[in-house]
Parts: structure tokens; C-alpha cells; sequence
């Protein structure tokens, strides 16, 4: 009796099932879609999957697409991560097609606030007569597309905080010495980290203490590019540094003041801004990042340029690795110099700890104050 009612109105529980299904499908394309969100989709009649899709990379077919393009089956359920677009893009719209595939009921997890869809989606599939039911796992889809979310309803990329530490907190050595502050394993891992990113960003004491390459070597990230932002106030950086080769790859992107007396460009994507005492105005940098389609950023440090981002609160999650070396110092660096009073102090929540030989590493997100 329970399956036959199951069968002609599917209840809670199946929406919650099949969704969860395209939840973890969506994640599949984790790092190549942005600017686009990370959208699953599985299409269901009778209690039996029929096909699934996930959006695999920007520019590529939707989940929707990808689910119902080879299915001709009148009637069936579709679950969606989020929901379908309205509006000619690279691609037409999936309503049309969701439309055009008699697809019985939609199932999304939640709207699409990109203001060419913002609810207009479902609108068009009720006014076809589709059933549509919005806000299965709507916390989850929203964690999972936190990136894209973030950078769609503010117009600047989701932040993430990211450094090797000290068991006690400490960036470096009292000699500004970081190089072998994690373990093997942590720093693969972290390398790893930066291809859920659309862009890196280090300030010039980086480039200049390691000379870094911040590029993608760990596996799994074949084809995928990753801007390389740098922080260079005065443009004087030396176009010998690492930072200037595999550039095709791995576009790199220079900010330097306004007021810099060289304002020659040193690459095509060299922006001037504004400066204060801290350094570069970091909301303009945000803000200029958005425009060209980066939807997060991974802020690799060092202390100064971690500090500048935490004193102004301008990062939504923290990745830290901790290792389990004690360093000590009174010159060592660390993420938050400034420093706030104890009942002004940040607070991260959702904390999720991973354990590596050697160390551990703490993924939070930032408590943002009521108002
Ligand atoms: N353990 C780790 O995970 C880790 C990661 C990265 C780095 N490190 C270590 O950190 C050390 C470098 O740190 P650092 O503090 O000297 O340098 P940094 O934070 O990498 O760069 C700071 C520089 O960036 C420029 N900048 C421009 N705008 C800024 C702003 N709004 N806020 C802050 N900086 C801005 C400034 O130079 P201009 O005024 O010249 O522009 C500033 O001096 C190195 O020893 C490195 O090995 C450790």
C-alpha cells in the first residue's frame, strides 16, 4: 500500500532521498564551473532513477540537459540542486527543455538568486502546468554553492583564509622562515585545496621570502585554470620571480597602488587602486576580481595580508593546517596581529577537523555579527 502511494505522489522522504543523490552528484564538478553554481540533476519515474546529470564545467551543458537530453519518458520527476534557468546564456534555457521533455514535477533544493532567474524559473514551469516543489535540503545546496551564492548576491568572491601554522599558531619561524612548517601530507593536501578556487592571492612578502609558483600540481586538476592574484603596492615586483612564468595556465592578475610612480602595466590583468595605511583597498581588489568572473579566492598569506583580511572581515571560511611542531618566537608571524579584544574576538563555526601524518587541519566558517 505505502509503494503504490509513494508511486503516485511521491512523499518527503523520496524528495529527500533523490535529492540527496543529486546533491552529491553536483559536487562532481567542484573547481570548473565558476562562475556557474554546481548543479546535480536526477530524473526519476516510479521510484527508479532513469538518469542523472551534474554541470560538468563553465560553458558546458547543464545538469538538466545532460539528465533529460537522451530521455524520452513523459511524466517523470526531476530533482534539481537549484533552480532551472529561464534565460538564454551560453546555453538555452532548461525550462524550454523541461518543458519540451513533459517532465511531470520538478524537485529543487533551492532558487537561483541570479537576478535573470530569481524565482522566474519555477514560475515558467507552474504557469506549463509542472508541479514544483522549492527547499528540499536548501541548507546543504546552499553550502555546497556557497562560492557561487556569495559572489551572485554581493558582487565580490566568496573568501577563504588559508595557512600552515603552528600547533601555536605561528606562520613562521622568528627568522620568517615558513618552508617546511606543515608535513608532506599537509602540504599536498593544501596544494590540492587550490583547485576548488577560481583564483590564489599572496601580498609581495610571499613572493619575495619564497618565491612561489602558486600553481596546480596535485592530481585531479588537469585543464583547469587558476588565477594568480599578487599584491604589489609599488610594482616593483622583479618579472624574474615564479609567479611571471606559466602564465598561459595560470593567468596572473597584479594589483599596485594608484599612486605607484610606475604605472606601466606588467601584465594584461594589472589593475591600480586605492591605498591606505594598511596597503591596497582590498574591497576594490574584490570587487575588480568579481568583474572578471571570479567567483572565490583562496588567500594564501602571508601574516600581513592575512591580517588585513581578517581586521576588515573580508573572508567568509578558513582552512588552517596545524601542524605538530611548536615553533615559538617573538618575531615569528602569525594570521591575526592586530589582534581584536576578547569579546570583540572572530569566532568560526561548523568547524570540521581532518587529520594528516603530521598534523590536522580545521575548516571553519566566519560568524557573521547579527546585524
Ligand atoms: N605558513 C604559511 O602558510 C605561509 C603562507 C604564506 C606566507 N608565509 C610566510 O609569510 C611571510 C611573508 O609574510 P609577510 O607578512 O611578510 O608578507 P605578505 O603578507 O605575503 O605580503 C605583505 C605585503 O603585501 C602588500 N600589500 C598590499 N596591500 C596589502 C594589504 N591591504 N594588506 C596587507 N599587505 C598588503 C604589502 O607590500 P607592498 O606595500 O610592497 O605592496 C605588504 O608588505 C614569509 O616568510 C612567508 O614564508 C607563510
Amino acid at each position: 500500500m505505502k509503494t503504490i502511494l509513494n508511486r503516485t505522489a511521491p512523499g518527503k522522504k523520496d524528495d529527500q532521498k533523490f535529492m540527496k543523490i543529486a546533491l552529491k552528484m553536483s559536487e562532481r564538478g567542484l573547481g570548473f564551473t565558476e562562475p556557474n553554481p554546481l548543479v546535480g540533476a536526477v530524473v526519476v519515474k516510479n521510484g527508479k532513477i532513469l538518469s542523472c546529470g551534474y554541470h560538468q564545467a563553465f560553458g558546458m551543458k547543464h545538469a538538466e540537459t545532460m539528465a533529460l537530453e537522451n530521455l524520452d519518458v513523459p511524466g517523470t520527476t526531476l530533482y534539481l540542486t537549484l533552480e532551472p534557468c529561464c534565460h538564454f546564456g551560453k546555453t538555452p534555457p532548461c525550462t524550454d527543455l523541461i518543458i519540451a521533455k513533459k517532465v511531470k514535477r520538478v524537485v529543487t533544493a533551492m532558487a537561483d538568486p541570479n537576478p535573470l532567474v530569481n524565482g522566474a524559473g519555477m514560475r515558467k514551469l507552474r504557469d506549463h502546468g509542472i508541479q514544483v516543489r522549492c527547499g528540499v535540503y536548501g541548507d546543504w545546496a546552499e553550502r555546497i554553492n556557497r562560492h557561487y551564492l556569495k559572489a551572485i548576491r554581493t558582487r565580490v568572491p566568496y573568501v577563504t583564509l588559508h595557512a600552515g601554522i603552528s600547533l601555536d599558531g605561528k606562520l613562521t619561524d622568528d627568522a620568517g622562515r615558513s618552508r617546511w612548517m606543515t608535513s608532506e601530507e599537509g602540504r599536498r593536501y593544501s596544494h590540492s585545496l587550490r583547485g576548488e578556487f577560481s583564483a590564489i592571492l599572496a601580498g609581495r612578502g610571499t613572493l619575495l621570502a619564497d618565491n612561489p609558483r602558486l600553481n596546480l600540481r596535485e592530481p585531479g586538476w588537469q585543464g583547469k585554470t587558476l588565477y594568480r592574484v599578487v599584491l604589489d603596492s609599488a610594482n616593483s615586483l622583479s618579472r624574474r620571480l615564479n609567479i611571471f612564468k606559466e602564465q598561459e595556465r595560470f593567468p596572473l592578475i597584479i594589483f599596485s597602488s594608484d599612486k605607484a610612480p610606475n604605472r606601466r602595466k606588467k601584465v594584461p590583468l594589472h589593475f591600480f587602486v586605492g591605498h591606505d595605511k594598511h596597503g591596497l583597498l582590498l574591497v576594490d581588489v574584490l570587487k575588480q576580481l568579481y568583474k572578471l568572473g571570479i567567483a572565490s579566492l583562496l588567500v594564501e598569506g602571508g601574516g600581513r595580508v592575512l591580517d588585513s583580511f581578517i581586521r576588515e572581515r573580508l573572508f567568509d571560511e578558513m582552512a588552517l593546517f596545524f601542524s605538530n611542531k611548536i615553533v615559538g618566537g617573538r618575531n615569528s608571524g602569525q594570521i591575526f596581529a592586530s589582534g581584536d579584544r576578547l569579546e570583540e574576538a572572530l569566532e568560526l563555526v561548523d568547524c570540521r577537523w581532518s587529520e594528516f601524518a603530521g598534523g590536522s587541519m580545521l575548516r571553519g566558517y566566519r560568524k557573521c555579527s547579527p546585524d
